[in-house]
């Protein structure tokens, strides 16, 4: 079926600019012309064999397999009353952020993982996540468990209205300019996508603020929550990527796979973006 997608050409040359958005400027039916495809294979150069000394030379254009992702890992963006919605939103990858937001969406196979939780058993739409997401948080808590540090639950997934009603509550007590750094925006929290979760610990007194960084668990989850598929979503020093302030305490699963692409380089789930390549 034909996707209809309404853009107008400001958002054209908005969206147009950034590498994540799966490449449908120039096709609006999102399909990617068989043709085009086939010539641009034509002109992938062949595999430099190795010179005289032993040497493999890499061609620049080859991308490293870590790098090469699956177009349906980009987001599919159709513009709805002047908002970037995300088309694809139950994607692992779906970078949901200031620019690209989820609608109404809500997750089909939310389930409660079985970690403790600060709010302890009731229940409440927070104690969920998506199912994938969830076993690997079980994982993760269990690790760091391993390693005699104990992990609680704050909050994951939250409905648009859930999310509304956050951001009315930080403005009202922190003011405009400080809320809209710490909290999303109705429809652009990855906290919709019931694939992030925020976690404290008990000995910081559940407690989800910047020191949180600094204790044993903050720096046990920054190092070792990638092996269990979720990244750092808004490190230090990376606002001005991810248009947030830093939080310590903010986990979003994204895969084995891209957390430690993402993990090893550095980056964001933005920058991770910036260098995939759509195969
Ligand atoms: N605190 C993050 C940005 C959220 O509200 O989704
Ligand atoms: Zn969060």
């Amino acid at each position: 079926m034909k996707k209809i997608i309404m853009v107008s050409a400001a958002s054209l040359v908005l969206l147009s600019g950034c590498q994540q958005v799966k490449d449908w400027s120039n096709d609006l039916t999102g399909k990617k012309d068989q043709t085009e495809e086939k010539q641009q294979d034509e002109k992938k150069p062949e595999q430099t064999p190795a010179d005289e000394k032993g040497n493999a030379s890499a061609p620049e254009e080859t991308t490293p397999s870590e790098l090469q992702l699956d177009a349906r890992f980009f987001n599919d963006i159709k513009e709805v009353d002047g908002h970037a919605i995300i088309q694809n939103p139950s994607n692992i990858l779906a970078m949901v952020n200031k620019d690209y937001g989820l609608g109404e969406y809500k997750p089909d196979d939310l389930v409660r993982p079985d970690v403790p939780f600060v709010f302890g058993e009731e229940d409440l739409e927070k104690a969920h996540m998506r199912k994938e997401a969830a076993e690997h948080l079980e994982d993760m808590f269990a690790g760091a468990k391993k390693d005699n540090l104990y992990l609680t639950a704050i909050s994951g997934y939250r409905s648009y209205d859930y999310q509304k009603m956050l951001l009315e509550r930080e403005k009202e007590q922190y003011g405009d300019e400080k809320a809209v750094m710490a909290v999303a925006p109705p429809g652009n929290s990855e906290h919709q996508s019931g694939l992030a979760m925020d976690i404290s610990s008990q000995s910081h007194q559940f407690q989800i603020d910047i020191p949180f960084g600094e204790t044993e668990e903050g720096k046990w989850l920054a190092e070792h929550a990638h092996e269990y598929g979720f990244i750092l979503r808004y490190p230090e020093d990376k606002e001005e990527i991810t248009k947030y302030q830093y939080e310590p305490w903010h986990f979003r699963y994204v895969g084995k796979e891209a957390a430690k692409v993402i993990y090893d380089k550095d980056w964001t789930l933005e920058e991770y973006f910036d260098h995939v390549k759509e195969i």
